[in-house]
């Protein structure tokens, strides 16, 4: 395993009702709030309602229409709304785009450039507003990390950056506000979750046998729960579960002793910069892809996979690991995601174009270090 040291600030308010705790939680920070928030998903629900009632003694502001894949120039306005009314504290109430825009508004607040420069590290913040969440969509973790993915639309180009400074201060977690997501809203955030987890249990380390154990069973408690929430979206057990899952997926706590590989995640993002698809659905059409073509070096690997989370046995170790990665690709396509690029109309026409975007800084991946030709590869091969 590499050396590691692992602190993660975010206090967890986990259950149904906890929304009683907001402003509790906040009147340390001050009285002047941003709330920011999406395309009104939760005006329909009445969380807004509710968070307004919670929050009569504050001075509320807002910014609302934070984008599914967030834009850099969003974030730059709230970043301005802080300036301009002394904000104390944010309160960003919504899903993993709400949440990330959050993170880049809280850190731009306090510099003067373009919020595009923290992303691409020409700017590192060295302060940010405190900031908390509200979560209404198990999938992306970034309630309780420091990492944020904005997009630039000028350039095209969809990045990921972090810093400590942005660990929400608390998220409130109540899977009853999950209740409201379409179904394909609540499979991407299935497949998101997934694919953090597999990102990380295939990684650059030699030997991670407790992190194993508890990826793979985490790997299982989805799959069992996924097709309930799909049947039964008011399912409270399996609504729980998810967010939990989602949650403890991508906050740092399976990542000790490794990085993990992310050659998906970097792969996805080339995609969803040049076409607007969701993250999970670039995900569920590449992951697989990208298993198969590094698979044949890492058989072992894979057969663990398949074995521990798909409890599936064939004659060779080839044939189990492969069997392994045919599974989880059935398991996305039972849940109605796509498999293939032509299933979101994407052609060969612009797979150059995404292979430079996810070789821009060279070589990535960590399993199997990848260049643009693989990168090309794999693209084509999910044609
Ligand atoms: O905008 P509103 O109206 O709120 O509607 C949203 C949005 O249209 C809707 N929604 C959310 N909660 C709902 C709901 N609709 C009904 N009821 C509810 N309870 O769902 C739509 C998608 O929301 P979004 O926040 O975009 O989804 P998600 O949480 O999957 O976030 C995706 C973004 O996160 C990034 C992705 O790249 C993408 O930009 N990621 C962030 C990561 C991180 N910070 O650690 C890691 C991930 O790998 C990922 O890259
Ligand atoms: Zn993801």
């Amino acid at each position: 395993m590499v050396k590691f040291t692992y602190k993660n600030p975010t206090k967890l308010i986990f259950g149904q009702g906890q929304l009683s705790t907001l402003a509790n939680e906040i009147k340390a920070f001050g009285k002047n709030i941003l709330l920011v928030y999406g395309g009104g998903s939760i005006k329909q629900s009445g969380l807004y309602q509710n968070i307004q009632k919670e929050l009569s003694h504050f001075n509320v502001f807002e910014l609302s229409g934070v984008e599914p894949n967030p834009r850099v120039t969003t974030a730059q306005k709230g970043a301005k709304l802080i300036q301009e009314h002394n904000i104390d504290f944010v309160l960003a109430v919504g899903g993993g785009s709400v949440i990330d825009c959050t993170k880049l508004i809280v850190a731009a607040a306090h510099y003067q450039g373009d919020a595009w420069d923290i992303v691409i590290g020409k700017h590192i913040p060295t302060q940010a507003t405190p900031f908390g969440t509200i979560l209404t969509l198990a999938a992306t973790g970034s309630e309780m990390n420091a990492g944020s993915v904005i997009t630039n639309e000028k350039t095209q180009q969809k990045l990921g950056w972090g810093s400590p400074l942005v660990y929400p201060t608390f998220s409130i977690l109540d899977p009853t506000y999950t209740y409201t997501l379409p179904t394909h809203q609540s499979i991407n955030g299935i497949i998101d979750m997934m694919s953090h987890l597999i990102e990380q249990y295939f990684n650059e380390a030699e030997h991670t046998p407790v992190m194993d154990g508890m990826i793979e069973s985490i790997l299982r408690t989805i799959i069992q729960y996924a097709p309930i929430v799909v049947d039964n979206p008011t399912d409270y057990q399996a609504r729980e579960t998810l967010m939990m899952a989602g949650t403890v997926a991508l906050n740092g706590s399976l990542r000790w002793g490794y990085l993990g590989d992310w050659s998906s995640h970097a792969l996805e993002h080339a995609i969803s910069a040049v076409y607007d698809i969701a993250h999970a659905e670039g995900l569920s059409i590449i992951m697989p892809n990208w298993m198969y073509y590094v698979m044949p070096k890492h058989i072992e690997r894979f057969e663990q996979f398949a074995k521990n989370v798909f409890h599936i046995h064939k004659h060779t170790p080839y044939e189990t690991a492969k069997a392994g990665i045919d599974a989880l690709q059935q398991f996305w396509k039972s849940l109605n995601a796509p498999t293939r690029l032509s299933d979101k109309h994407i052609d060969a026409s612009c797979i150059e174009q995404m292979a430079k975007h996810c070789t821009e800084n060279g070589s990535f991946g960590r399993l199997e270090i990848l260049n643009f030709d693989d990168a090309l590869a794999i693209f084509r091969n999910s044609l």
